[in-house]
């Protein structure tokens, strides 16, 4: 039997509502698909642990998580106590570029049961998977403010795009693509009006396409990719998109599916060098926190791409994602659903379904 180690991170506001049904699920999974899970629980990364430590982790974090199989984490922020930047690149922006997770893969789909917010033909059919570059582009803190509180006050903000860094996103996608039936990957740019970086982007998938002949690819740009996605999602298969722009399509996606409380996310390093890291896409939601109303969706499914990550894709990992996947859409389909899915359920009474529908 393999036995694996895991970091959890619950965080903030809701992470803290939804970690405890991923949790059952993913261990309802594990022993019944014969994987031992070791979770260790660690009460930093959230703003309560900054506001007693004026840190979000403590000095060693590395030493605490960099051994482990994976982390499972929640979600950070609390605006209200703590501003966002310091709290987001101190704790989840800082695992994603230490332990080199370069890949952000968030998977998208429609569900029977789950009404979709477009009303288009196929809205139905949405099936594609959001590749987003993790440690780099948009996202940075190079910069600064130029003449700071005087009328003449400049704000520069680099984006940093290497070869290195955009290459290995690409080939992630177009690999993605490969294992997909409809091997279709759309590259999002914005060469027209970001005329270094995005033209730059650009030859680079040229470049990489060579390797991939069997690949049906295009470039769109960020605007009507955007309008695509509500126009005619069905059309989309794999879609491979800078740090900024994979993070409005990673929620755009899902919002066009009925609602973000069900989207995954695999940060992943896929060299296994460093522990990866799952989370949902949504973030601490303080408007619902307390309510016990929460869709723990993408917390429980973020916690299937986990398992099927831990044992390469393939074995006892992939059939307890699979299994989680089919209990999930049993329980959609059963009407248990939370309020942002159109129902009444309970954050535990959803968890609680698709852990007896396993
Ligand atoms: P959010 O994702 O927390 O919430 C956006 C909206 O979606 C809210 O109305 C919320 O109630 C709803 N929502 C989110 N998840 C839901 C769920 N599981 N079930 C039902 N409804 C859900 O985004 P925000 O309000 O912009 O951010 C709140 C805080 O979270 C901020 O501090 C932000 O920086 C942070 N954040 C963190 C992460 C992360 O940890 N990876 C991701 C996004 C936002
Ligand atoms: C996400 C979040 C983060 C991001 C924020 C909170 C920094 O929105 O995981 O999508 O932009 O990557
Ligand atoms: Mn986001």
């Amino acid at each position: 039997m393999s036995t694996y180690n895991i970091a959890v991170i619950a965080g903030d506001g809701i992470g803290k509502e939804v970690m405890p049904e991923g949790l059952k699920v993913v261990q309802a999974a594990a022993d019944k698909f014969g994987l031992t899970l070791n979770f260790h629980h660690f009460d930093w990364g959230g703003c309560d642990y900054y506001l007693k430590h004026n840190r979000m982790m403590p000095e060693n974090w590395k030493e605490l998580v960099g051994d482990m199989d994976a982390i499972y984490f929640g979600a950070v922020g609390w605006p209200d106590t703590v501003p966002d930047h310091i709290s987001l690149w101190g704790s989840i922006l800082t695992f994603r570029r230490e332990f080199d997770q370069y890949i952000n893969m968030r998977p998208v789909r429609t569900f029977e049961g789950v009404k979709c917010a477009l009303s288009t033909p196929k809205a139905n059919e949405i099936d594609f998977i959001v590749v987003r570059e993790n440690t780099e582009g948009e996202y940075s803190s190079i910069g600064g403010i130029m003449y700071e509180g005087t009328e003449r006050e400049v704000v520069l903000q680099q984006s940093v795009f290497s070869r290195h860094g955009t290459d290995r996103v690409l080939k992630y996608a177009f690999e993605t693509a490969m294992r997909r039936e409809a091997k279709n990957l759309t590259v999002a740019t914005k060469s027209n009006g970001m005329a270094i970086s995005m033209p730059w982007w650009d030859s680079r998938a040229e470049a990489i396409s060579a390797d991939y002949p069997d690949i049906r690819w295009d470039k769109q740009h960020i605007d009507i990719l955007s309008a695509r996605f509500v126009m005619n999602p069905e059309r989309f298969d794999v879609v491979v998109a800078s740090n900024l722009f994979g993070d409005i399509l990673s929620d755009l996606g899902p919002a066009c599916t009925g609602t973000i409380g069900l989207a995954p996310s695999a940060n992943l390093n896929p060299e296994r060098k460093f522990p990866s890291l799952f989370e949902p896409v949504h973030g601490s939601a303080p408007d619902i926190y307390g309510k016990n109303i929460a869709n723990p969706i993408g917390m429980i499914w973020s916690g299937a791409l986990m398992l099927r990550f831990l044992t390469a894709d393939s074995g006892s990992g992939a059939e307890a994602h699979d299994a989680i996947i089919s209990a999930i859409e049993t329980t959609l389909k059963d009407d248990v659903l939370t309020p942002d899915l159109g129902g009444t359920a309970s954050t535990q009474a959803l968890g609680d379904a698709i852990k007896a529908n396993l």
